[in-house]
């Protein structure tokens, strides 16, 4: 070794990001010791102009998040008979996954202890690519047409007046979708505000597709179940958290994996046959409802650990880019209208956020081979060109080819295209009321104050159109938000600030509100 190379157990030799070593990195070249600077100094416009390209947009939902790495083993055959994607080919095979958890509406600063849906995406790097499962902590959503997507998020971000979230816009919102009864039930029980990642589940809530060797098609629902068991913090016990750290869920995962103790989770799927979806009472393919299990029985899959934290946060997690169009051989999707938006929309989103090839990050990069003709774009950083002369096809040159055997088996659609009202009626009812007679007297309780905690301030014509929609749940709990709310009332003589700006923005279109 030469006398100016780093010795062993020495520190790495400083150098500019083209690889030239660095002299000095402290003090900014100037005339005089007083200055001026010199544009020469490239170094230091390096240093500045590399800070300001420091942050990329956040994710327009779910900008707050923790990840880990870990394994799904498979620990059982019934899943083999409905598909053929690999990763659940044998017992006891492991497959290497990345499990992202969010909130949905708070920005990448927001505090994790906040009542929100939790977002639970994993990225599994199978031998036949990457398989994305984009699923929340909740088996259903608040609304089920894609086209009520853009709206139903800006209730869940800031006025545009005031810059505040704006309780009245989501309970306006929400109160004109009852669909969206079942989700607020769940939100707003104790499930709503988990204590940290590991004590939740987590559900792929839309209806998916299996399809094995003889061509047959399955619809699927995918299921996690926390072993860590359900926690929870109550709207007190959160604030207390935020009060103290921000970061409370960081500091669950992390640390809990740190400690060597792996959150685990089993998975499980339920079946539904197509001539079972065609006979059955509820569409199988509405993102608001579940699949009873005493019909649809969970079937165990296998377990997941998440078992390895991050060594690079921003690499590793912040870009990850998950997709619902992400699918392997032997699953796929179903006509659910919602999870058809999804598949367009999560790659648009990253081709903004991340750049083009956002797919040959390390973190999104597959573990199985990559071959295909897309050519040149911003982060076409990797050299391969796979065949030099294949760069189009069809070519003479044994470019990639495609393999027919990964051909997935017809589904079979039919109708009239047009844009379909689908009328909210008394059958949107009966799960979030089969849901509500589960929770025992506390959890109501919890359920109503919760409730109107969320609802107190708002104005009373909206409160009144939302009251509608838990009447039709069950009268109960209709009333049991009234009492809440009227013992809010009397109990909080001045309201809150954050009501009373509510209040203010509404003032003038309030004129023209119909009531
Ligand atoms: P089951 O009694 O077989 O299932 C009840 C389900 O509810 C279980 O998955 C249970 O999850 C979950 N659950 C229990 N307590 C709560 C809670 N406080 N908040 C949210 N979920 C809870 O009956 P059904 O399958 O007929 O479902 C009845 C209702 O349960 C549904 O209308 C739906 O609202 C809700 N549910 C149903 C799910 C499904 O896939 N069928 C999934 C989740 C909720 P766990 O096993 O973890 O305790
Ligand atoms: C994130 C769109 C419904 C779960 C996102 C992102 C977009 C988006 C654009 C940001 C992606 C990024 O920048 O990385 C939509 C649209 C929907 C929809 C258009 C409806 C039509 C849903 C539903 C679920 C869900 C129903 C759950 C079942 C998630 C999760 C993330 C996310 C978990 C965060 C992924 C991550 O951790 O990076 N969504 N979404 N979304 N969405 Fe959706």
């Amino acid at each position: 070794m030469a006398d100016d190379q780093p010795k062993s157990g020495e520190r790495p030799r400083l150098t500019t990001s083209a690889g030239a070593p660095v002299a000095d990195n402290q003090h900014s070249i100037t005339v005089g010791p007083r200055g001026p600077l010199l544009l020469q100094d490239y170094q230091l416009i390096e240093k500045l102009t590399h800070q300001n390209r420091e942050r990329i947009p956040e994710r327009v939902v779910h900008a707050k998040g923790w990840g880990a790495f870990g394994t799904l083993t498979i620990t059982s055959t019934e899943v083999m008979k409905y598909t053929n994607a690999k990763l659940f080919n044998e017992v006891g095979k492991k497959t290497d996954l990345l499990l992202r958890f969010s909130t949905v509406a708070g920005e990448q600063g927001a505090a994790d202890a906040e009542r929100d849906v939790r977002g639970f995406a994993l990225k599994f790097y199978t031998e036949d690519g990457n398989w994305d499962l984009v699923g929340n902590n909740t088996p259903v959503f608040f609304v089920r047409d894609p086209y009520k997507f853009p709206d139903f998020i800006r209730t869940q971000k800031r006025h545009p007046r005031t810059n505040l979230r704006s309780p009245t816009a989501m309970w306006d919102f929400w109160s004109l979708s009852p669909e969206s009864i079942h989700q607020i039930t769940i939100l707003m029980s104790d499930r709503g505000l988990p204590v940290g990642p590991q004590y939740m589940n987590g559900y792929g809530s839309h209806t998916f597709s299996f399809w094995n060797d003889k061509g047959e098609r399955y619809y699927t629902k995918f299921h996690f179940k926390t072993q860590q068991g359900h926690k929870f913090y109550t709207n007190e016990e959160a604030g207390e958290i935020i009060a103290k750290s921000r970061e409370s869920y960081q500091e669950e995962l992390y640390g809990a994996i740190h400690d060597g103790n792996f959150p685990k989770w089993t998975m499980y799927v339920q079946i539904m046959t197509p001539e079972q979806a065609d006979a059955e009472e509820l569409n199988p393919f509405d993102v608001t409802k579940v699949w009873p299990h005493g019909k649809y029985p969970l079937i165990e899959v296998g377990e997941m650990e998440l078992n390895k934290n991050p060594e690079n946060y921003f690499a590793q997690v912040e870009q990850a880019a998950f997709s619902p169009s992400n699918v392997v051989k032997g699953i796929s999707f179903s006509p659910d209208k919602m999870l058809q938006g999804r598949i367009f929309s999560y790659a648009d989103a990253h081709r903004y956020r991340l750049g083009t090839h956002y797919e040959a990050l390390p973190v999104n990069q597959p573990k199985s081979p990559v071959a295909h003709y897309h050519k040149d774009g911003l982060l076409r950083f990797f050299a391969d060109n796979n065949n030099p002369d294949a760069y189009y096809e069809p070519n003479s040159f044994d470019g990639p080819a495609q393999d027919p055997s990964y051909a997935e088996p017809p589904l079979p659609v039919n109708g009239v295209a047009k844009r379909y009202e689908v009328e909210v009626t008394d059958a949107d009812f009966i799960q979030p009321r089969a849901l509500f007679n589960l929770f025992d007297d506390g959890e109501k309780q919890r359920l109503f104050k919760n409730l109107a905690a969320a609802m107190h301030g708002i104005p009373q014509f909206i409160i009144d159109r939302q009251m509608t929609v838990f009447e039709r749940v069950d009268p109960a709990y209709a009333e049991g938000v009234r009492q809440a709310l009227s013992h809010l009332d009397k109990s909080q003589e001045d309201r809150e600030t954050q009501k009373d700006v509510d209040r203010m923005a509404l003032d003038e279109p309030h004129k023209n509100v119909e009531k």
